[in-house]
C-alpha cells in the first residue's frame, strides 16, 4: 500500500488532489480503507481517464455517412424466415455441441440497473409471476432443461457451465442468494462468477467525484468491460480446460433469453461463424435501439444516436425498413474469438459517454442526491467486438418469443416489470394454446373456450422451464385438455397430468 504522501504527490500530478480535501476529518480506518483504494488506481491512466471523460462529454454525436449498409443476406439467418427442416437442422447441430459440453452460457450481470432503481441485483427481481420465481431462477432452470433435453437426444451427461460477469455492486449479493437457493438446482462448480473492473464516474471538467468523504464514487466499466475481466480472472482458461468452444453471451434483463439456444449455436457453428448476433425487427424508425449494420465494409451496431433518420426512415419494397436489424444484447463466440479479442484488440475498444445521476459529496461535505445528470461514466460495450470478426453472421428471431428485457420501474411506458411478466405469460399461452390445450372461463355461468387475442392478458398461464423451456413437449401434456386460469404448469403438475 502507498503511504498518504505517495498518493498525494500521484493525485497531484493526475490533477485530482481535490480528492483528499477531506482527509484530516476520516477516521483511522477509513484513512486506511482510502488509502488502500486509492493506492490500487494507476495515475497515469486516471489522468487520462479523467482527460478523456471530460473531452468526450463535449463532443457532440456523429451521424454514421452513406458508407452504411445493411447486413447482407449471405450473413444473415432467421428463425422468423426459415422453414421447420432447416430450424430442426440447426437446431440438432446445436444440441450435438451441448452434449459434448462445448456450449457455455455468459450472463452480463455487472450493471447498476439504476433505472429499474431496486437495492440489489437485477437478476434478484421477481416479476409477479404466479410461481414468484426471479430471473435469475428463471434463467437456471431453462440452463437445466437444456442439459437434459442435449442428454435425452445424445444419451450423453453434459454440462452447460454458467459464467456470471458481476461488478462490486452484484457480486456478493448474487453469491449469497444463490447460496441460498442451493444454485437452484445447478452443480455450483458449474457456476462461475467473476468480477469486472470499477472506474471512476467524472465530472464535466473532468474531476473525480467524490461519492463520500472517504471513497470515490465508481461505476462497472461497462458490458464490453468483460474482454479484461475474462482476462483479469482467467476465465478464458477455465473455459479452455473444459472443453467449452461455443459461448451464448447474454443480459441479465431479458426474460424471454434462450439459454444456449441450440437454434442460435446450431446455425451460428453451421455458418463457421466466429461471432454472431440475435436481432430483431425493428418496431419503427424511432425505436431507441442499435442496429446491427455494415459501416465501411466492416460490421458494428450503429447506435440510435448515430443514425441519420432519412436512415432510419428507409424502406424496402416490401415496406421493411432498410436498417431493422436491432440489436438485442444477445451474442454468439469461439471460444478462440474471446481468445483473440482479450489478447490482441480489448484495449481499444471505443469508450462510450453515459451521462449519468452520481450521488457526491460537495465542497462543504454535504451528501447531495442530484436532480439532474451531473457526472460522466465511461463505458464499453460488449458488442464493440463485432469489427474484428472475420466471419460474423446476425440472425433474426421473433420479438414476442424472445426479447423483452426489464429496464424501468413500474410506471414507465415501456420494459418494466408488468411488461416482462405478460410478455412470458403471453408466450406461454401460446405454446399451450399451439399444444393443442384451451382455457375455460364461466362469464354469465356458460363455460366456453377463451382464446381471443384481445382476452389473452388476461389468462395468466405459466410454464416452468423444468417442463418445457420453448414450447417443447407440451402436446403430450396438454393436448385437449380444458385448463382454467390461472395455470401452473410445474414438473408436479406435469406428473399428475402424464397419469
Ligand atoms: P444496461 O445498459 O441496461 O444497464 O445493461 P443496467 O446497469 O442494467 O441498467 P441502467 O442503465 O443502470 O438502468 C445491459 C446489460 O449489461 C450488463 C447489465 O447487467 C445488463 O445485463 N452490464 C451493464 C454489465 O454487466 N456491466 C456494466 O458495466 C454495465
Amino acid at each position: 500500500m502507498l503511504s498518504v504522501e505517495e498518493v498525494r504527490s500521484s493525485l497531484e500530478r493526475a490533477g485530482q488532489l481535490h480528492v483528499l480535501q477531506f482527509w484530516p476529518e476520516l477516521s483511522e480506518d477509513e484513512k486506511k480503507t482510502f488509502l488502500s483504494e486509492l493506492s490500487q488506481l494507476d495515475f497515469d491512466e486516471l489522468r487520462e481517464h479523467c482527460r478523456g471523460a471530460a473531452e468526450a462529454a463535449t463532443r457532440s454525436t456523429t451521424k454514421v455517412d452513406q458508407k452504411m449498409e445493411p447486413v447482407p443476406l449471405e450473413f444473415i439467418g432467421s428463425v422468423v424466415k426459415s422453414d421447420r427442416d432447416t430450424i430442426n437442422e440447426w437446431q440438432n447441430e446445436g444440441y450435438l455441441h451441448i452434449s459434448e459440453n462445448q456450449v457455455a452460457v455468459l450472463l452480463l450481470a455487472g450493471g447498476q440497473g439504476t433505472r429499474l432503481g431496486v437495492p440489489y441485483p437485477k437478476g434478484m427481481f421477481n416479476v409477479g409471476l404466479p410461481s414468484s420465481k426471479t430471473l435469475y431462477q428463471i434463467q437456471a432452470e431453462r440452463i437445466c432443461r437444456v442439459q437434459q433435453l442435449a442428454n435425452m437426444k445424445h444419451g450423453s451427461k453434459c454440462i452447460v457451465p454458467w459464467y456470471i460477469m458481476t461488478s462490486e455492486f452484484t457480486l456478493d449479493p448474487t453469491k449469497k442468494f444463490f447460496e441460498e437457493n442451493k444454485h437452484f438446482g445447478l452443480d455450483p462448480s458449474n457456476v462461475v462468477m467473476f468480477e469486472q473492473r470499477m472506474i471512476p464516474a467524472v465530472t464535466f471538467d473532468g474531476k473525480v467525484i467524490l461519492q463520500n468523504k472517504g471513497k470515490l464514487a465508481m461505476a462497472p466499466d461497462g458490458n464490453g468491460g468483460l474482454y479484461r475481466a475474462l482476462v483479469d480472472n482467467q476465465v478464458l482458461e477455465d473455459m479452455q480446460k473444459r472443453g467449452v468452444k461455443y459461448l451464448h453471451v447474454y443480459c441479465v434483463d431479458n426474460i424471454l433469453v434462450k439459454m444456449a439456444d441450440p437454434i442460435f449455436i446450431g446455425f451460428c457453428v453451421s455458418k463457421q461463424a466466429d461471432c454472431g448476433a440475435k436481432v430483431v425487427q425493428k418496431a419503427s424508425p424511432e425505436e431507441p435501439v442499435g442496429v446491427v449494420c455494415r459501416v465501411d465494409g466492416v460490421f458494428q451496431v450503429v447506435e440510435y444516436s448515430e443514425l441519420p433518420l432519412e436512415a432510419a426512415e428507409q424502406r424496402l419494397p416490401g415496406g421493411e425498413l432498410r436498417y431493422s436489424a436491432g440489436n438485442i444484447c444477445n451474442h454468439f463466440f469461439t471460444l478462440g474469438f474471446l481468445q483473440e479479442v482479450a489478447q490482441k484488440f480489448q484495449s481499444q475498444l471505443k469508450q462510450h459517454v453515459a451521462v449519468k445521476k452520481v450521488p457526491f459529496v460537495d465542497k462543504d461535505g454535504n451528501m447531495v442526491n442530484p436532480t439532474k445528470p451531473n457526472g460522466i461514466k465511461m463505458e464499453k460495450f460488449v458488442f464493440d467486438v463485432f469489427q474484428f470478426s472475420r466471419r460474423f453472421v446476425a440472425f433474426e428471431v421473433a420479438r414476442e418469443d424472445e426479447f423483452s428485457p426489464l429496464k424501468n420501474a413500474a410506471g414507465a411506458p415501456l420494459d418494466t416489470p408488468s411488461s416482462a411478466r405478460q410478455s412470458l405469460l403471453a408466450l406461454h399461452l401460446r405454446w399451450v394454446l399451439a399444444a393443442g390445450a384451451c382455457f375455460l372461463e364461466a362469464p354469465g355461468g356458460a363455460t366456453r373456450p377463451r382464446v381471443t387475442l384481445e382476452e389473452e392478458t388476461l389468462v395468466v398461464c405459466e410454464i416452468s422451464p423444468l417442463v418445457s423451456c420453448s414450447g417443447e413437449g407440451l402436446d403430450l401434456l396438454l393436448k385437449d385438455k380444458m385448463l382454467t386460469s390461472p395455470f401452473l404448469l410445474d414438473e408436479k403438475t406435469a406428473k399428475q397430468l402424464l397419469k
